[in-house]
């Protein structure tokens, strides 16, 4: 089964009414690839309002979603909540999460697993900081975050690995084609090896950090990127030259 490219819009805590409205119109105007799938992450306040808007065939997911049903968890948003608003998508394990929030491999996994057996599909990001990198670990860290996934998740059919290099995230310091290819080979590996070649030969891997409508087409052409999930530039109308890069 070929592998669908897909491309995502991570706006982070960006954006107003007005901007957002501005992307959203821009995108519905926009000249698609029909052959990419698209799917834009608001914040949550905004989640509702671009899923009213933006055309059906872009998909909307929320940055975060909490790993219970219901109840007195102040601050979080369910995975009902979200199909209730049509929203089928979430981002988890971004490294401003793992970093900033504090979000351990085990409470990833924890909300992956919850999202994924609920119907919600997860954009499920890894990656490496700088210091780890230099030291040769990059592989194994990304092994480590992989392993905690696979010890609570069963069903991968509706997970999306991002692969985004902490160095590389806002920092306009792009993985060379070389690097990324190199660890998505090694994560698709790693499926196969863990999981099943199956999963390995399915699941979407896709490359993130400082993507740009300058350097996404060469690293379109690496075998194995499968797309890419972009911050800063999926709030410019070079989103869209993203999108379409292989086309
Ligand atoms: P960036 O962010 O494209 O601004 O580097 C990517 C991400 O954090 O998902």
């Amino acid at each position: 089964m070929a592998r669908k490219f897909f491309v995502g819009g991570n706006f982070k805590m960006n954006g107003t009414v007005s901007s957002i409205k501005e992307i959203v119109d821009n995108l519905n105007k926009a000249q698609l690839d029909p052959n990419v799938e698209v799917v834009i992450a608001p914040p949550a306040l905004y989640l509702v309002f671009v899923r009213e808007h933006v055309k059906k065939e872009i998909g909307v997911a929320a940055q975060n979603v909490f790993d219970k049903p219901n109840g007195a968890f102040t601050g979080e948003i369910s995975v009902h909540q979200l199909k209730d608003s049509g929203i089928d998508w979430v981002i988890l394990g971004h490294s401003e999460r793992r970093t900033i929030l504090a979000e351990s491999d085990e409470v990833v996994a924890s909300k992956t697993k919850y999202a994924v057996e609920n119907g919600i599909n997860v954009i499920w990001c890894c990656g490496e900081s700088l210091e780890q990198r230099e030291a040769g670990k990059t592989l194994e860290v990304i092994a480590a975050q992989l392993a905690a996934l696979r010890s609570r998740v069963s069903d991968w059919s509706r997970i999306v690995i991002a692969y985004e290099p902490i160095w590389a995230i806002g920092t306009g310091k792009v993985a060379t084609t070389e690097q990324a290819q190199e660890v998505h080979a090694s994560i698709r590996a790693w499926l196969a090896k863990e999981v099943s070649q199956k999963v390995a030969d399915e699941t979407r891997i896709l490359y993130g950090g400082s993507v740009s409508e300058k350097n996404c087409k060469d690293l379109s052409k690496e075998k194995d990127i499968d797309g890419f999930l972009v911050g800063g530039a999926s709030l410019k109308p070079a989103f869209v030259d993203i999108i379409n890069s292989r086309a």
